[in-house]
């Protein structure tokens, strides 16, 4: 039996993948599942973005590239976040990396060690817990609230920042919770950061330009005092409905781009070369198919925080950004996990329990709206069907 290095009983998973697994079995079985559970848009790539991509191929755009992304892809990012953010970034500081999820693994990888402490946000995407503890590091939980809409304290994150502390990891608009931190949280904050120079901080922005009735993403780049030691996290998948492609940039400090392209050599070489292509066609052509998905999502959000609601055992807060709704389930008398699993295996409807999010997202589920609105009525049609009591089943 080969041994494994013990931090493999460290690294964690993302349940996301074994619900989907388990929707794909049940469907082979003959039965009808809706999945609200996967988190990607519902929607293809924009045509445009797909030719970029064919032309490269066809151009001859077949090799390695440098390892960092080819530079007008990296004049693309610059240009692109200075046109919606208002920041100056140098080319010179974007990583072009394979999704979203390369660049939390280099910034932990990066900082996380036995005796540091990372903070992240629970509940919160699972990598970031996972990826602490195969560091070595110690995560310490920022608990985000329902009664707070989802965002963090900025006083709570400040009380938990040690000596030990490395890295803060914030995240909004939010996966699963749909939270929107408020621009008055993230500027106190950056204020009490004053005070720890030593600690760096990396901002997942992936569904920054998904916020809804008038929210505005507030970056962490708009903020001179933190440049240096700020990690952006951005990319395709969300955005552009890429998830499949594989493509995400961050950007870097300027101290950091050498270690970070360092890592990306060991990793992965470079992104491939036409999916570099589709990036620029994406950044740089019409956003037409991105309003016209987000005004979609907007559309859904409604129904399905109303829809949610009118389910007994439910409440829902409306979430101002991403596609998520995280609704409590409390009043149901389940935990998460068996009402993951009883929607799933007598509902037909997939979602996923908070708990996949970490400890703080029990008395949750996660709800994915990027599917039709027709599916999401029909899935809420079905979930007040399984929850009914015995008595009035077949009335719903
Ligand atoms: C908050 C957050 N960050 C990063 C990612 C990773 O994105 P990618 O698929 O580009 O790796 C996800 C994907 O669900 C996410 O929800």
């Amino acid at each position: 039996m080969p041994i494994l290095a013990d931090r493999m009983s460290q690294l964690g998973t993302e349940t996301a993948f074994e619900v989907l697994a388990r929707a794909k079995a049940l469907e082979a079985q003959g039965r009808s599942i809706i999945n609200l559970g996967i988190g990607q848009p519902d929607f293809s790539t924009p045509p445009h973005i797909v030719e970029a991509a064919v032309k490269a191929l066809r151009d001859g755009h077949h090799g390695y590239t440098p390892a960092n992304g080819i530079l007008p892809l990296r004049q693309a990012v610059a240009a692109d976040i200075h046109r919606r953010l208002g920041c100056e970034v140098n080319p010179d500081h974007v990583l072009v990396v394979p999704g979203g999820k390369v660049t939390m693994f280099f910034a932990i990888m990066m900082f996380g060690q036995p005796g540091a402490e990372i903070l992240y946000p629970n509940p919160g995407f699972p990598i970031y817990e996972s990826v602490i503890k195969y560091s070595g590091a110690t995560p310490v939980a920022i608990p985000l609230l329902e009664k707070n809409g989802f965002a963090f304290d900025a006083d709570d994150v400040l009380s938990k920042i040690t000596p030990r502390t490395r890295l803060i990891i914030i995240n909004s608009p939010a996966n699963p919770t749909g939270g929107v931190v408020p621009k008055a949280q993230i500027e106190k904050l950056v204020r009490g950061l004053d005070k720890h120079p030593h600690v760096a901080l990396m901002s997942d922005e992936i569904y920054g330009q998904m916020t809804y009735d008038g929210r505005e993403h507030a970056t962490l780049l708009a903020y001179p005092s933190l440049r240096d030691r700020l990690i952006l996290l951005d990319g395709w998948s969300k955005t552009y409905a890429m998830t499949g492609w594989r493509l995400g940039y961050s950007v870097w400090p300027a101290a950091l781009i050498e270690p970070a392209t360092r890592l990306a050599i060991n990793c992965h070489s470079c992104v491939n070369a036409p999916t570099q292509f589709a990036g620029i066609a994406a950044l740089e052509g019409p956003q037409d198919d991105v309003h016209k998905m987000v005004a979609a999502f907007a559309e859904r959000r409604k129904v399905i925080v109303s829809e949610l609601n009118a389910i007994p055992g439910f409440s829902c807060v409306e979430p101002g950004g991403a596609f998520y709704a995280f609704p409590n389930i409390t009043r149901t008398r389940l935990s998460s996990r068996q009402l993951e699993a009883k929607l799933l295996d007598e509902g037909g409807v997939a979602t996923l329990s908070g708990t996949s999010f970490g400890a703080h997202g029990e008395g949750y589920l996660r709800f994915s709206y990027a599917n039709s609105i027709e599916n999401i009525r029909e899935a809420m049609r079905r979930i007040r069907a399984c929850l009914a009591p015995a008595s009035k089943k077949g009335a719903a």
